[in-house]
């Protein structure tokens, strides 16, 4: 065990934990949610509280908001810019710890990953990445999605009582973000492992044993990554944007990949809760499945309501760069503002009766599931495609498709998903389901 890494996470994790949950017990209520890892807690009363505390609250260390136009507007101010983890606010011998300890690893949720740089870095990151994204990209990993959802169908044939988390929801967006990468399908599993144990790393106070299997996680990937750009620049420049910025060394060594670990932890391990938490309402629903089952053209909707109403990723922090008014408050520069992109989901001055699932929800698409501004998720379009494919293929083929389980929440703060979604399949349902948007 290195002593650096475990005096990281004491700075990074046990200490905040500590703070946050004595907060918690002393009536404050982002405390309460930032110190709830591992517990699975319902978090929509705790942002409820937040939101009638008023539209923006000052708490120790980090302001607050719940409230979906203060949330909208701080996100897509330019005077507010990410909030890297050695850019909070925190008491000095903590700073001087965090700085000393770094375990300097590719990590998806610092810098130079796109999502934690402000401008002009993230101009130019965002631009390159972007190339894998284009409406002609798009186009072509739609005709794929179609095809691997097609797939994974027919294996579930053979499955009679699969995971819908690890045989269904999880296997699709690997797929593609490995295409997108230019990465070969015998690495599909090691990725999902990285991201898996990855993904707590975006909550606070996570247990020592998860902090180091996240951080070996991530020194997995780095080196992966590594060898397999390495592999790139020897054998040539190929038909994939990642691959030429490889080869024509746009962005150093540490830029690739930490933007390219991004794709891999954005790109899946928010997908797949996407579609584990449609499963779970629309069986929940049947009302509103059935809807789906008479009027497919209903599904871009569902999608953006289960994004709305289960938002995978439930929150973001940004800071103000200079002193800002908002919403009636003085933030002095460095102010940290906690954006429950969840609670603004719920916000029932834009969404009212927020905890009613209605695919025909008129504004549903108002959410800030993917946030907004310059960080707004590069990947929106792409899992729209993914979520709506494989929902609607899923319940096609198995009209009588059951959970022979409660669904168990992940229990992490941030990210919001189920960890098993164990099924009976019933008969599958062979004339076609007519095209799958
Ligand atoms: C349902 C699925 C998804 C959700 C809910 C989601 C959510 C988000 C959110 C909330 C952000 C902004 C974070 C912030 O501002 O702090 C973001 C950024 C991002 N997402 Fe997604 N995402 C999803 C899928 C994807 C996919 C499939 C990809 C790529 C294949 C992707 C790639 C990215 C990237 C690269 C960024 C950073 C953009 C930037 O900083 O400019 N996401 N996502």
């Amino acid at each position: 065990m290195s002593v650096g890494l475990w005096t990281h996470w004491v700075a990074m994790h046990a200490v905040p934990k500590v703070f946050m949950s004595l907060q918690g017990r002393t009536g404050n209520p982002l405390g309460s949610l930032i110190s709830s890892h591992g517990r699975g807690i319902d978090p929509y009363p705790l942002m409820e509280e937040i939101r009638r505390r008023g539209p923006l609250i000052r708490t120790p260390f980090v302001w607050a908001t719940a409230d979906h136009a203060v949330s909208r507007e701080i996100l897509r101010d330019k005077r507010f810019g990410v909030t890297p983890p050695n850019g909070m606010e925190m008491p000095r011998p903590l700073r001087i710890l965090l700085d000393r300890t770094d375990p300097k690893v590719a990590n998806p949720v610092e810098p130079p990953a796109m999502v934690i740089v402000d401008p002009p870095d993230h101009t130019r990151y965002r631009q390159l990445v972007a190339q894998s994204f284009t409406p002609r990209a798009i186009d072509k990993l739609d005709t794929r999605v179609a095809e691997v959802t097609a797939e994974l169908i027919d294996r579930l044939a053979g499955t009679p009582q699969p995971d819908l988390i690890a045989d269904f929801a999880s296997a699709l967006p690997v797929a593609m973000i490995a295409e997108i990468l230019g990465l070969p399908a015998e690495t599909h599993a090691q990725l999902l492992d990285w991201g898996h144990h990855g993904s707590p790393l975006l909550d606070i106070g996570i247990p020592w044993r998860t902090y180091r299997r996240a951080i070996a996680g991530l020194r997995g990937l780095d080196g992966f990554l590594t060898e397999h750009f390495d592999r790139v620049r020897a054998g040539g420049p190929d038909d994939n944007p990642f691959s030429r910025m490889a080869a024509d060394h746009t962005l150093t060594d540490h830029e690739l990949a930490a933007n390219a670990a991004l794709l891999i932890g954005a790109g899946f391990e928010t997908t797949v809760n996407l579609i584990g938490n449609g499963i779970v309402l629309l069986l929940r629903n049947p009302d509103q499945l059935a809807r789906l089952r008479e009027n497919p053209d209903l599904w871009p909707g569902a999608v953006d309501e289960i994004l709305r109403i289960h938002s995978p990723v439930q929150m973001t922090a940004r800071t103000a760069r200079c002193d800002v008014e908002v919403a009636g408050r003085r933030l002095p520069a460095g102010s940290m503002v906690a954006v429950l992109l969840g609670g603004a989901n719920h916000d029932p001055r834009v969404f009212p009766e927020p905890a009613r699932f209605d695919i025909t929800r008129p504004n549903a698409r108002e959410h800030l599931a993917f946030a907004s501004g310059i960080h707004v998720c590069l990947g929106a379009a792409l899992a729209r495609i993914e979520g709506a494919t494989a929902l609607r293929a899923l319940f096609d083929a198995y009209p009588d498709v059951r959970l022979t389980e409660d669904p168990r929440p992940r229990g992490l703060v941030n990210l919001h998903g189920y960890l098993k979604l164990p099924a009976l399949l019933g008969t599958r349902r062979t004339e076609p389901a007519g095209l799958v948007c």
